[in-house]
């Protein structure tokens, strides 16, 4: 059986950072999970507006639809993906048993250093407070693992691989 793991977490726990470098690692597809938001949605954040979950389903379905045809094809892959909200994620996994979160936990101290040095992205810091107010941590009956990720991206890899299943290490 093959893995989707869902790299979760808010704005500037390293998502995509992780994400990239764990796909990398396992060999599997990577999809940047913020590639499938509605236009309007990026207009949205980069305006300093939070999304509502009316914004978020519509992107919410294309991934769980990308995870799907991951299954179908018999392909393991890594997706970075906020999934701040239990029933996002419960969405996300509705039907795919494939799916495992690693959520990556970090100071807000440490992820507003990180976003005001970030270039090049639509995510204001101004949005993180929105974001750690919305995040629902990971509960017992959900498939996946929680980080600290305060620590250096290979050493956070590490951890993510040493928290799956060991059948789906490979
Ligand atoms: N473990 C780490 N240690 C130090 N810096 C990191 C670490 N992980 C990510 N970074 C840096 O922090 C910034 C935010 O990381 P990244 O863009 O991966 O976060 P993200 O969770 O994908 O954020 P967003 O939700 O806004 O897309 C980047 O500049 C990245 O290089
Ligand atoms: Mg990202």
């Amino acid at each position: 059986m093959k893995t989707i793991v869902v790299v979760m977490g808010v704005s500037g726990s390293g998502k995509t950072t992780v994400a990239a470098m764990l796909a990398g690692t396992l060999g599997a597809n990577f999809l940047e999970g913020d590639d499938l938001h509605p236009r309007a949605n990026v207009e949205k954040m980069r305006s300093g507006t939070p999304l509502d979950d009316a914004d978020r389903l519509p992107w919410l379905r294309r991934i769980a639809d990308w995870i799907g045809e991951r299954e179908r094809a018999g392909r393991s892959g890594v997706v970075s993906c906020s999934a701040l909200r239990r029933r996002y994620r419960d969405l996300l996994r509705d039907g795919h048993s494939s799916v495992r979160f690693a959520l990556l936990l970090a100071d807000p101290d440490v992820l507003d250093a990180r976003l005001r040095a970030r270039s090049g992205h639509f995510m204001p810091a101004s949005l993180l407070g929105s974001q750690l107010a919305t995040l629902d941590p990971l509960e017992a009956d959900e498939p996946g693992s929680t980080h600290a990720a305060g620590v250096p991206v290979d050493v956070l890899v590490s951890a993510v691989l040493a928290a799956l299943p060991p059948a789906r290490q490979a």
